[in-house]
Order: structure tokens, then C-alpha cells, then sequence
């Protein structure tokens, strides 16, 4: 099967909603890109979620290189976007460009995502002319949690939501393919998604998105630590892996695993162990 594409993003705009899920491993991501994913993100989410902190800001590129070559090996289908982590882009374009190389040379992924706006516009622009696709994520950008005072939802007051549309324009004449809106008010994601020709993909941003995106380990209820209003929780596998755990300890406690039809059987002559030296 054909793998899903920059061009389907732009086709698929006003026809039919774009799928997104994070993943950060070949298994997950052979789980979703042969359950019909559209696209695979590998968020620097991964810091939370697989890392244990409690914000994305120690993710580095070897860490982005490593898990996006694993999801990579585990799809057919879906296109694998890659997220640039903080500080991976910040210090200049000539930087950007290199790094977001690493990503597509070395992760085989087949774009990269970076957080901002006006403020990265060269590096943006730098990135598309080496030929690499861009997506962007405006509104709740986790890098900028400091600045940011947290969480929080962005584009509540007039100011900060023309702002917002003002970047997403910005980013669309950049040249960009999509663009993740993360945290902000139905009314600004709506209004956006109604100005932009290019794909809105939202978390937290309502219906009017052009596609949504989710971290996997979150709508699967695997990870338990926050759960923000924008999830909705599709199956409880954390609760499902504890109870097979407990079963498992239980099971071997008692000596009930593993039973004969998970024994090997050997020769008898094997069992003769007096040539054996002890
Ligand atoms: O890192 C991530 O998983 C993300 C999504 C939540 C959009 O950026």
C-alpha cells in the first residue's frame, strides 16, 4: 500500500479528516499503521510519556533519531513525522537544517514538526528549501511551558488569538503542509481552519480541525499521570496490564505457569547425567 503523503494532507483538506497518533516504538507503530492510521507522529511527548519527566524539555536528537527509526521500521502506510526537540533548532537555520537532516537521513522520517511561529520563520524556511516537509504547532506549545507559566490554553484574549492566526499565516506562506493547533478556543481553531488552504490538525482545538492527533499511550490509557480535558480515553490497557501482571505473579507463585504446553520435552538418554562432571 502507498504511503500517505504531503500530498494527501493537501488533498484531503474539506473531504475527509486526517488521522494522527504519536507513537515511539516499532510495535506501537505497526499496531496503528496496520489499524489504518493516516500519520505517525514521534513527539518529543516521549519525554513524559516514555521518559518520566514532567515536561518534553530534556529530549534530545538522539533521542528523536533512535525512536523515529524504530516507528519507521514498524510502518508501511502511515507517514512518519518527527518531532524536532527544544533546542534543536533555536540557535540558528544553518543548525535547523542540519538537524532536521538527522531526522529524515538517519530516522527515515518524512517530515519533521517544529513549535513556534514568527520566531523560526528562517529556520522553517531553511528546512523547506533542503526539501524536507515542515509541519507546524502553534497555540499550547509544550517547548515554551516555561514562558507559557504551564499548560495552559492559549488564544483565549483577542490579542493572543490574532496573534495565533497571524503565525498560521505565516507559516502557510512559509510553505509549511500542516499545521498542529494544540490547547487553544473552538471559535480561533475554527476561524483558522476556515482561512488556511493547508490542513489544521488539532489536540485540544475542537471539531473544526482538518484532522486530530492524540499521544497514543493517552487515548489508550496507558499513561496516568495527567489526563487533560481533550482526552478522551478509547480502551484502560494500563488497568488491563496490571491485571495481567497480577495474574502472572499469582500464576507463578502458585506454580500454575508454565504448565505442560509450555515445557520442552527432552530425550530420556538426555536425563543420564552420569558422564556428567559435577
Ligand atoms: O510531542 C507530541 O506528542 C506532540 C503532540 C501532542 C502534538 O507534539
Amino acid at each position: 500500500m502507498k504511503r500517505y503523503s504531503v500530498l494527501d494532507f493537501k488533498s484531503a483538506k474539506g473531504q475527509q479528516k486526517i488521522t494522527l497518533l504519536t507513537a515511539y516504538d516499532y510495535t506501537m507503530a505497526k499496531l496503528l499503521d496496520q489499524s489504518g492510521i493516516d500519520a505517525i507522529l514521534v513527539g518529543d511527548s516521549l519525554g513524559m510519556v516514555l521518559q518520566g519527566f514532567n515536561n518534553t524539555l530534556s529530549v534530545t536528537m538522539d533521542h528523536m533519531v533512535y525512536h523515529t527509526a524504530s516507528v519507521v521500521r514498524g510502518t508501511q502506510h502511515a507517514m512518519v513525522i518527527s518531532d524536532m526537540p527544544f533546542m534543536s533548532y533555536h540557535l540558528s537555520p544553518r543548525e535547523a537544517v542540519a538537524n532536521a537532516g538527522r531526522l529524515i537521513q538517519e530516522g527515515g522520517a518524512n517530515a519533521v514538526k517544529l513549535e513556534g511561529g514568527r520566531d523560526i520563520l528562517p529556520q522553517i524556511k531553511g528546512i523547506l528549501k533542503a526539501q524536507i516537509p515542515v509541519m507546524g504547532h502553534l497555540g499550547l506549545t509544550p517547548q515554551s511551558i516555561n514562558q507559557l507559566g504551564g499548560f495552559k490554553v492559549q488564544g483565549r484574549l483577542p490579542k493572543e488569538a490574532r496573534e495565533i492566526l497571524h503565525d498560521a499565516q505565516l507559516l502557510e506562506s512559509a510553505g509549511v503542509f500542516a499545521i498542529v493547533l494544540e490547547g487553544i478556543p473552538e471559535n480561533l481553531a475554527h476561524l483558522i481552519s476556515q482561512e488556511l488552504h493547508i490542513p489544521t490538525i488539532g489536540i485540544g482545538a475542537s471539531v473544526h480541525c482538518d484532522g486530530q492527533i492524540l499521544v497514543s499511550h493517552d487515548m489508550l490509557g496507558m499513561y496516568g499521570e495527567c489526563s487533560p480535558k481533550f482526552v478522551k480515553r478509547y480502551a484502560h490497557l494500563g488497568e488491563m496490564i496490571q491485571t495481567a501482571v497480577k495474574n502472572y505473579v499469582d500464576d507463578v507463585h502458585q506454580q500454575i505457569f508454565p504448565e505442560t504446553v509450555h515445557t520442552y520435552k527432552g530425550q530420556k538418554e538426555a536425563l543420564d547425567t552420569s558422564e556428567l562432571e559435577v
